[in-house]
C-alpha cells in the first residue's frame, strides 16, 4: 500500500514543502531511498526501523520504497525521521491514514522512541501553512517555535507512540497556545550590564547612545584597560526591544541556525554576536555545502561585536565589506544560491597601535613610525570608511578611577534612544524595510539630510582636510541627523554636522 505523509526542508531561511511518499509491497525485504537524501536523511532507514520495532510496532518484512519529492532537491538532516516512520505504519495499516493530506510532520526519532527538536521549524511552519497545511506535528520542544504562525494548529509530542494515538484519535490531544515568551540569545552574559558602571568616558557614551539611536557602526580606539569591551557590552542594554516584524526575520534565522531548540517562540532581545578572533570566514558570513547563516545574520537587527578587531585574520574581515553595504549576504552554492539577510550593527575595539599605548597620558608609546604606520595601515582603508563613528577612548585619570561611578543608568540612555528611533520611523512611515538611520539610501538623504550653506561648508573642510572619500561623507550626514533626532530636531544645523565629523577619529589620526 502506498502512503504519503508532507514534510519540509530548509533552503536558506525559507523552506519547501517536501513530500514523503511510502510504499509497502511484496518483494525481498529491505528499504530503498530516493529524492537526493544526504547521509542523515539514509540513516534515517536504520534509525526508524529500531526505533519501530523497540515501540512495539511491526516492522513490515515485506519491500519498502521510500520516495523524497520534489526530486531534484538534496534533502538533509534527521527531520524526516517522524514523517518517515508515519509513512511505514500508514503503509502498513498499522496507523490511521486519515489525517495524512493536510498534516505535516517533522523531527528526529531516538532508538527509544521519543521525539527530538529539529531546526528550522519556525520557516517551515510559515511555508506549510501557505502551502495549504493546516495542522503541524512536531517534537514538543519545537511546538512553541511553531505556534508563532498564525492560521496553523500546532502538535507537540514527546514520542512516537504519542503521535500515533493523536493520528487514530485526533479528539484527544489540545493543540500548543501561542506564548510570546522573551527569549536572550546573547553569546556573552550581559544580565548584569549596565552603563551607570561606567565612570566618566563621557565622549564615549555619547558615542553609544547615538549607535544605538541610529544604527551606526562604531569602534573604539584606545589603550588597554581603557574600558573599550566593557563600553560595547553595554550597548545591547541602550537598544530598544525588537518590533513584531523583526522578531519574526531574526527567529527565522536563529531557528535554521538551531539556536531555538528546546527554548521559547520569538526571539524578542536585539541580538548581539561576540565571535572568536580566530573565527574563519565561513563562520563569520554563511557557509557550508548546506548553506547555514553565519555569525553576520545571526547579528540580524542587533550588534556584531569584533572585539581586538586587528586581531582578526584580514581576508576574514574583508567578507564583511559587501553585507555591511547591502545588508545581506548571498553564498552560493553549485546547486542553489541563498539569500541570508544580515542587517547588523558593527561595534569594534581596537588598541591604536602594536603596543597599545600610543597616545596614552600615563605610559609612552615603544612603538617605531613604522611599525605604527603598518598597523594604521591595516586597520583603516575598506573596512573602516565603513564604520561611523570612529571614538578615542582613554585611560581612567587616577582620580575618576577611585571615584565612585555617578554615570546615567542604561535604562534612561535607552528612553531617548527610542524617542529618537521613533522620529525616525515617522519619517520612515512610507518606505518600506527601512528601520534606521544608518539604513538610509541616496534618495532618502536626498529628502532628509538636506544642508545649509554653514553646513555644506563645514562638511566641505572636512572633506578636504581628512580625505574623506564620498562614502564617509555619507555616512557624516546620516550619523548628523541621528544627532539630529536625539536633539528632537528636524533641520540638519551647523552643531549636528561639526558633531558627526568629530567622530571620525581614525580619519583624523592618520
Ligand atoms: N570607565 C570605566 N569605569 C569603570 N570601570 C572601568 C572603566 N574602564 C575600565 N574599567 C575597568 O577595567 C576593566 C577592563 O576594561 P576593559 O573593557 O576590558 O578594557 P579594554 O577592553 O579597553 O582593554 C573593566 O572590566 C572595568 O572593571
Ligand atoms: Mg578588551
Amino acid at each position: 500500500m502506498l502512503a504519503r505523509v508532507w514534510s519540509g526542508s530548509i533552503v536558506g531561511i525559507d523552506a519547501v514543502k517536501v513530500g514523503v511518499e511510502v510504499d509497502v509491497s511484496g518483494g525481498l525485504p529491505g528499504i530503498v531511498m530516493l529524492g537526493l537524501p544526504d547521509a542523515a536523511v539514509q540513516e534515517s532507514k536504520e534509525r526508524v526501523r529500531a526505533t519501530l520495532k523497540n515501540t512495539g510496532f511491526a516492522f513490515p518484512m515485506r519491500k519498502i520504497v521510500i520516495n523524497l519529492t520534489p526530486a531534484d532537491l538534496r534533502k538533509e538532516g534527521p527531520c524526516f525521521d517522524l514523517p518517515i516512520s508515519v509513512g511505514i505504519l500508514a503503509a502498513s495499516e498499522q496507523v490511521s491514514a486519515q489525517l495524512l493530506g493536510d498534516h505535516l510532520f517533522l523531527g528526529e526519532v531516538s532508538l527509544d522512541g521519543s521525539l527530538r527538536p529539529v531546526a528550522g521549524v519556525l520557516p517551515i511552519a510559515a511555508t506549510a501553512q501557505k502551502m495549504g497545511i493546516t495542522g503541524l506535528v512536531v517534537p514538543v520542544d519545537n511546538a512553541q517555535e511553531a505556534s508563532v504562525v498564525k492560521g496553523l494548529t500546532v502538535y507537540g509530542f514527546k514520542n512516537i507512540k504519542e503521535v500515533t494515538n493523536f493520528l487514530n484519535n485526533p479528539g484527544g490531544y489540545q493543540p500548543v497556545e501561542f506564548k510570546d515568551t522573551v527569549e536572550t540569545y546573547h553569546t556573552t552574559p550581559l544580565q548584569s550590564a549596565d552603563l551607570r558602571e561606567v565612570k566618566g568616558q563621557a565622549h564615549a557614551r555619547r558615542a553609544l547612545e547615538i549607535a544605538a539611536a541610529g544604527g551606526h557602526n562604531l569602534v573604539f580606539v584606545g589603550p588597554p584597560g581603557s574600558g573599550k569591551t566593557m563600553l560595547a557590552r553595554r550597548l545591547p542594554g541602550i537598544l530598544p526591544p525588537l518590533g513584531f516584524a523583526e522578531a519574526l526575520e531574526v527567529t527565522r534565522i536563529h531557528s535554521v541556525a538551531g539556536l531555538l531548540k528546546n527554548r521559547g517562540s520569538l526571539v524578542r532581545d536585539r541580538p548581539f554576536r561576540s565571535p572568536h578572533h580566530s573565527a574563519s570566514g565561513p563562520s563569520l558570513v554563511g557557509g557550508g555545502s548546506f548553506p547555514r547563516p553565519g555569525e553576520i545574520s545571526l547579528a540580524h537587527q542587533g550588534i556584531l561585536f569584533l572585539d581586538e578587531l586587528t586581531e582578526f585574520k584580514r581576508d576574514v574581515l574583508e567578507f564583511l565589506r559587501q553585507p555591511l553595504e547591502d545588508g545581506y549576504v548571498t553564498i552560493s552554492r553549485t546547486r542553489q544560491s541563498v539569500m541570508f539577510p544580515a542587517q547588523f550593527t558593527l561595534v569594534a575595539s581596537t588598541n591604536p597601535c602594536p603596543c597599545g599605548y600610543y597616545g596614552d597620558t600615563i605610559q609612552q608609546c615603544t612603538c617605531s613610525p613604522s611599525k605604527r604606520e603598518q598597523y594604521w595601515a591595516k586597520l583603516s582603508g575598506p573596512l573602516m570608511d565603513r564604520i561611523d563613528l570612529q571614538v578615542a577612548v582613554n585611560r581612567l585619570k587616577p582620580e575618576e578611577i577611585t571615584q565612585q561611578s555617578t554615570g546615567e543608568a542604561s535604562e534612561s540612555v535607552r528612553q531617548r534612544v527610542q524617542q529618537a528611533r521613533d522620529r525616525a520611523s515617522v519619517r520612515f512611515q512610507e518606505e518600506a524595510n527601512l528601520r534606521c538611520n544608518a539604513q538610509m539610501q541616496s534618495r532618502h538623504m536626498h529628502k532628509w539630510c538636506r544642508l545649509d550653506d554653514a553646513s555644506r561648508n563645514l562638511l566641505e573642510s572636512a572633506i578636504r582636510k581628512l580625505g574623506l572619500s564620498a562614502r564617509a561623507s555619507d555616512r557624516i550626514l546620516k550619523v548628523a541627523r541621528t544627532i539630529a533626532d536625539l536633539a528632537a530636531d528636524d533641520e540638519l544645523k551647523p552643531q549636528y554636522v561639526a558633531e558627526a565629523i568629530q567622530y571620525r577619529t581614525i580619519d583624523r589620526m592618520q
